[in-house]
């Protein structure tokens, strides 16, 4: 899917598929750096990181294990309930793991501290945390995220993953949606 596909409906492309996969390049370097002799958990959030999960494992040295939760904090629109439900849990023992979350964004930051809670306390030896990219609503929620790909302006996106109404997820950049998307 390209800019010509979106028609009307693209606003802007805030980050290009350049940019990402040079930001990865920088993350997945630094990821493997820390993580030197050890092996990884990596556990991606469904659906939103797919891209950015499959994009980063790719580029790193470090070995790696995958595994996939499914959470729900927000319906089909763009508002935050304030409500998480586990839909899928991750199939793997966290006990004396290395885990590092991969997530496309933070928004409140409200999903992120809760799944923090939660994996931690199933008796990992780390929990880390690392982001496509994160809004200026994430500063005031007290989550240490150690990897961010990009600092975002308070705007609703789509793409490389991020989805409105389960639409956008296959754009290889990230853009902002015209108005009259939201008004349908
Ligand atoms: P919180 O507020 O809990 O939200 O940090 C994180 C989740 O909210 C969704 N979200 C977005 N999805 N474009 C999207 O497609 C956005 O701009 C956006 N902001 C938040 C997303 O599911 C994320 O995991
Ligand atoms: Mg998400």
């Amino acid at each position: 899917m390209d800019p010509v596909d979106m028609g009307d409906d693209l606003a802007g492309v805030l980050l290009s598929e350049a940019q990402i996969a040079a930001r990865l390049d920088e993350l997945a370097a630094q990821i493997d750096r820390d993580y030197a002799g050890k092996a990884v958990l990596v556990v991606g959030v469904l659906k939103g990181a797919v891209m950015v999960m499959a994009d980063l494992v790719r580029r790193l040295h470090t070995p790696v294990q995958m595994d996939w939760m499914a959470v729900s904090s927000y319906g089909s629109g763009t508002k935050s309930s304030g409500v998480v439900r586990i839909l899928k849990d991750l199939d793997t023992d966290l006990t004396g793991r290395h885990v590092l979350i991969v997530e496309d964004i933070i928004d409140s930051g409200l999903t992120l501290s809760w799944l923090l809670a939660n994996l931690r306390s199933r008796g990992p030896e780390s929990v880390e945390i690392a982001t496509m990219l994160r809004k200026p609503g994430a500063a005031k929620v007290d989550v240490d995220v150690r990897y961010v790909g990009f600092d975002i302006p308070n705007e609703f996106v789509v793409g490389y993953g991020l989805d409105y109404a389960e639409k956008y997820r296959n754009l290889p950049f990230v853009g902002t949606l015209a108005p009259h998307v939201y008004s349908h």
